[in-house]
Formats: structure tokens, C-alpha cells, sequence
């Protein structure tokens, strides 16, 4: 008895195996669309954290949009507005997960949004991504979401980038593509997808990244007086308008994209296998 249900459990991964592999191409450009929302979605909310700035940064006053379902459904709104199109349909684990992520850093940083004694509270999209890339590995969730930049160009020496990160960042020297994708990278020697979006400098970046004129600090104060520090405490780059400004960096490791049940979803395993492995 149990030799033959090792046996159909063999046979069944052979047939998996079998499925799996000439669903190769398919499966592929089915993570390219994938991680491209995964760092849309990121994108719209990082927008979002720019945008409610005075906010969180405000002293007292109602801040409940910056939490729970009301800051995802800005989050999508956000979206919407960016991208010009529809949300994505929130049918992988992986997308809930993640919405769930953005809600719980939120969370955690509660308290500090809510300090009336702070008037910057240091809650950017720098910080934001960071945060939730931690939280992501805590869930052990295999994503990772960073903020990055060439070494000399570098705020935190946490958001170094990896080999992989400067060659994505050099072909945009060359190629003026508008983001890259590789479905043969590895992060940690684990096989990833991987994924990169560079970022123009827009207006708002030279508050910080800019030259003094552009820090907030300055306002009304004579050129004289003028910090070269920003509202953070670094020292402003100055940067320019339409400069490199980094980019996103996003890797989903391939065990974690090819999750079972999405096999299922997207029927590269027959609809029999899915019901033996559900009843396990
Ligand atoms: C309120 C000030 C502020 C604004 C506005 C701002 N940044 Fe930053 N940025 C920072 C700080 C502070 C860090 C370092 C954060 C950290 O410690 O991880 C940072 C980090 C980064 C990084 C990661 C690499 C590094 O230097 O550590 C990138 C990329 C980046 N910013 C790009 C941008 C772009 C593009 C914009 C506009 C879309 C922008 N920033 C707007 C303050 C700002």
C-alpha cells in the first residue's frame, strides 16, 4: 500500500515536472507581467507616500487614510491615476501578501505618525521601501523591493547595489529602454526573476537631492544662510531636474513565483493534480 502511493506520488511529480517545463516560455513572460506589477503597485505607493507627506508629517489631525484598507484603496487609487489602468486582480498570494506588508509597516510606524513632537518624521519612500523588503523576508515571501543607485552616488550604504543592480543601471546609459527584466539572474545564488525601473529626478526629488534653492528649509531665508543640508539631515547633491535619480530594483525568487496553487490557477498541471495536491 504504501509503496504504491509513493509510486503514484513519483509518477505524479514526473508528470508535473513534465508540465512544468514546457510551460517554460509562458511561464516567464507570465513573471515579467508579474514583477511588473508587483513594482507598479510599489511605484503607486511610494507616489502615494510623497504625496501625503504634509500628512504624516503634520501635527495632530486625522491620519486614518494612512492606514489599514483606507491607504490600499489609495494605494489602488494611486494606481489607477499613474498607470492608467485598472488594478490588478488580487487572485496571488503574492499580492495580497504584499498589500498586507504595506499595511503592517504602516503599523509599525504608527506611533511615529502620530508623534506631535516631530515635525519631519523621516517616513519617505527610501525609508518605506526598506522597511517593507524586511518585512517581506520576515514573511519569508521571497520578494524583495529596494531603492538603488551607483556606489558614488549612494545616501545609505544599505541600498548599495549588487552586480547585477549596475549592469541594469549601465544598459540604461546605453539602451534608453525603459526598464529591464531578466529571467536568468539569481539573487543569493538562488534562481530570481529580476526587474529594474530607473527614476528621472522630478520636481519634487530636488527638495532633497537638489541643490539648496531647492530645500524647503531655505524658504525666505537669505542666499547667505542658505543649508546645503536637507530636511533628513544629508547633504543635498545637487542634482538637476531630469537626472538619474536610481531606480527600482525588485527580485522574486522563481521557487516562490511558481507557488503550487497558482500552477493550478493558470492550469499548467492538470486539473486532477491539483485536487490530489489540495487533499493533501
Ligand atoms: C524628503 C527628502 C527626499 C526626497 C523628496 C527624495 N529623497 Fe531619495 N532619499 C532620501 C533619503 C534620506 C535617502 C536615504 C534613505 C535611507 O536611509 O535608506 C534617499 C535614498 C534614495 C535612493 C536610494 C539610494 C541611496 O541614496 O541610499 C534613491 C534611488 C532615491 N533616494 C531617489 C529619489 C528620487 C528619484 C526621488 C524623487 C522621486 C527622491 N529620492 C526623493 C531623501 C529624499
Amino acid at each position: 500500500m504504501v509503496k504504491s502511493v509513493t509510486r503514484v506520488i513519483f509518477l505524479f511529480s514526473c508528470l508535473l515536472s513534465f508540465f512544468v517545463n514546457s510551460s517554460e516560455v509562458s511561464k516567464d513572460s507570465d513573471a515579467k507581467v508579474f514583477i511588473t506589477e508587483v513594482s507598479n503597485i510599489y511605484m503607486a505607493s511610494s507616489y502615494l507616500i510623497f504625496k501625503q507627506q504634509s500628512l504624516i508629517n503634520q501635527k495632530g489631525g486625522d491620519k486614518s487614510t494612512l492606514f489599514g484598507k483606507a491607504f490600499i484603496n489609495n494605494i489602488k487609487n494611486a494606481y489607477e491615476a499613474k498607470f492608467n489602468t485598472k488594478f490588478p486582480k488580487e487572485n496571488r498570494r503574492l499580492y495580497t501578501s504584499l498589500l498586507k506588508a504595506m499595511i503592517d509597516v504602516m503599523e509599525d510606524n504608527r506611533t511615529l505618525i502620530y508623534d506631535d513632537e516631530l515635525s519631519f518624521k523621516g517616513l519617505i519612500p527610501a525609508t518605506f521601501s526598506f522597511q517593507l523588503s524586511e518585512k517581506l523576508t520576515q514573511k519569508g515571501l521571497g520578494v524583495k523591493i529596494k531603492f538603488t543607485n551607483f556606489a558614488s552616488s549612494i545616501r545609505n550604504k544599505l541600498n548599495l547595489p549588487d552586480q547585477w543592480e549596475v549592469a541594469a543601471m549601465k544598459s540604461f546609459k546605453q539602451n534608453k529602454e525603459k526598464s529591464y527584466f531578466d529571467d536568468e539572474s539569481t539573487l543569493n545564488n538562488i534562481p530570481a526573476y529580476r526587474y529594474f525601473v530607473p527614476m528621472k529626478l522630478e520636481r519634487f526629488c530636488l527638495n532633497c537631492h537638489g541643490t539648496p534653492q531647492h530645500n524647503p528649509l531655505n524658504v525666505g531665508l537669505d542666499k547667505s544662510q542658505w543649508s546645503k543640508i536637507d530636511v533628513t539631515g544629508f547633504e543635498m547633491e545637487n542634482w538637476e531636474l531630469g537626472d538619474f535619480g536610481g531606480g527600482l530594483s525588485v527580485t522574486i525568487y522563481k521557487k516562490d513565483f511558481l507557488e503550487l496553487e497558482e500552477l493550478c490557477e493558470l492550469n499548467y498541471i492538470s486539473t486532477f493534480a491539483c485536487h490530489f495536491f489540495a487533499l493533501e
